[in-house]
């Protein structure tokens, strides 16, 4: 299922205003009949007319009337080959695809590379998004890297002091081995800055290119053992944590 390419479903205005609190739908329609209900400024006095949530503007007695919309927070393993946007321009495959049975629209808590894996947020609150993804704040994001070659000590260094992408200067970045094989290593980098590709561009920078590139946490929110693809919602804890930030 798509969340973002599906029509929102119309509904009918007395539904609209049960659902928004103002009373139950039966009273709603003495509402609508009065003449009390205004649909995008017309007063509306016909039971059928129907309304879009997302697009039509609703008021009662002169005052703006919302549905609340449940907040969800949820966490995905991203597989590779997945873009983060909502709509791709190519078609390709995108992370709200793999949210099977999430009713209410979400949207990834900034992005990840088409071919980076591992956790990324979703959620329908705007405001935490804003937090979490503004600048200003430095929430660490945790990266494992697998790199060609082994980098030694000096290369991790200068990570660690920052390096030069794209005519600007990393801040100061935390790396280090994880394991190595013959002819690569996986490192783990953690930074709090959001540039494009930027782990990419850093190894790129020391003479060891990405071969593979998945996030682990972003602040104190870890991945774990959510398997490959799959969605959780984020406990309390989490939630709190995230918006304690
Ligand atoms: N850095 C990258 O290079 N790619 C990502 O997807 C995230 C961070």
């Amino acid at each position: 299922m798509n969340i973002e390419k599906e029509k929102t479903a119309e509904i009918r205005l007395q539904k609209y205003l049960a659902d928004a609190g103002i009373a139950s739908r039966r009273k709603a329609e003495e509402y609508i009949l009065q003449g009390k209900v205004k649909v995008n400024g017309q007063i509306v006095t016909n039971l059928g007319t129907k309304v879009n949530p997302d697009r039509d503007i609703i008021f009662y007695n002169g005052k703006k009337v919302e549905i609340k919309k449940k907040k969800v927070y949820l966490m995905l393993n991203k597989p590779e080959n997945y873009v983060t946007t909502v709509n791709d321009q190519f078609n390709r495959p995108t992370v709200i695809d793999l949210l099977h049975s999430v009713s209410e629209r979400v949207y990834p808590v900034g992005r990840l590379d088409y071919n980076t894996s591992g956790l990324l947020l979703l959620t329908n609150d705007g405001d935490l998004t804003y937090k979490i993804t503004h600048p200003k704040h430095h929430i660490d994001k945790i990266y494992l890297a697998t790199v060609k070659g082994i980098p030694g000590e000096a290369s991790l260094n200068k990570l660690r002091r920052g390096v030069v992408i794209d005519d600007y200067k990393t801040a100061p970045a935390k790396a280090k081995i994880i394991s190595t094989s013959s002819n690569s290593a996986i490192l783990q980098i953690t930074i709090h800055e959001g540039r494009n590709r930027q782990v990419r561009k850093m190894c790129e920078a020391i003479g060891h290119p990405v071969m593979s590139l998945k996030r682990i946490a972003i602040g104190d929110i870890s991945l774990g053992d959510l398997p490959v693809g799959k969605f959780r919602s984020l406990t309390q804890k989490e939630i709190d944590y995230l918006k304690s930030l």
